[in-house]
């Protein structure tokens, strides 16, 4: 049987467990300051924020409800198709709630301005947005993220959910793939 390493298609590392990890706890206490004394429902865009939602959930000190909902764009290639598909939606009711919506990369920008404009049709308190990584692209018109962890320049990422083609999302750190790779 043919054993393939995850970690052998890693070109270098871009931001380690550790670093993932503190950025994470800063983003925790800040989201936790501004949630005081209320109770946010987190949503977890699925299926890349996994890590990162469970991993910021647990860095802050609130009550929370969570919630999970599941676009696509990639269809397997690194530019997005344009066209978000709605694979899974949440189950709570968002009606007067602060929501949370968690995403792992803005990169367009399409998946997050489509479920921003989704739950605004649901009647939310407020909808917050957060994201572990925010691609810096030259489209002054892109939909912008509320939080991020990390500005990250223009390559495709690799890691702690994110895929290429459903693959990778177990490295335990943010990296990027080698061009033959994907290519
Ligand atoms: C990725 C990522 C974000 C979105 C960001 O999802 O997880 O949700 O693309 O890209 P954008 O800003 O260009 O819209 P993908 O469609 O690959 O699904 P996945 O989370 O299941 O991997």
């Amino acid at each position: 049987m043919l054993i393939r390493s995850a970690k052998e298609d890693v070109k270098y590392i871009m931001f380690t467990r550790e670093q993932i990890a503190a950025r994470v706890r800063e983003l925790g206490k800040e989201l936790t300051e501004k949630f005081r004394g209320e109770t946010p429902l987190m949503v977890c865009v699925l299926r890349g924020a996994a890590f990162f939602f469970t991993d910021l959930c647990r860095e802050m000190d609130c009550m929370m409800d969570m919630d999970f909902i599941a676009a696509s764009s990639y269809f397997h290639g690194t530019k997005s198709s344009g066209t978000i598909r709605l694979v899974k939606d949440v189950s709570i009711d968002m009606e007067n709630r602060h929501v949370v919506l968690v995403e792992d990369i803005i990169d367009s920008g399409l998946t997050l301005e489509y479920l921003v404009k989704l739950f605004e049709t649901r009647n939310p308190k407020s909808v917050t947005t957060v994201a572990l990584l925010d691609k810096e692209v030259n489209k002054p018109e892109r939909f912008n993220v509320d939080y991020y962890g990390f500005k990250i320049p223009d390559k495709f990422v690799i890691g702690y959910g994110l895929d290429y083609a459903d693959y990778y999302r177990n490295l335990p750190y943010i990296a990027v793939i080698k061009e033959e790779c994907y290519q």
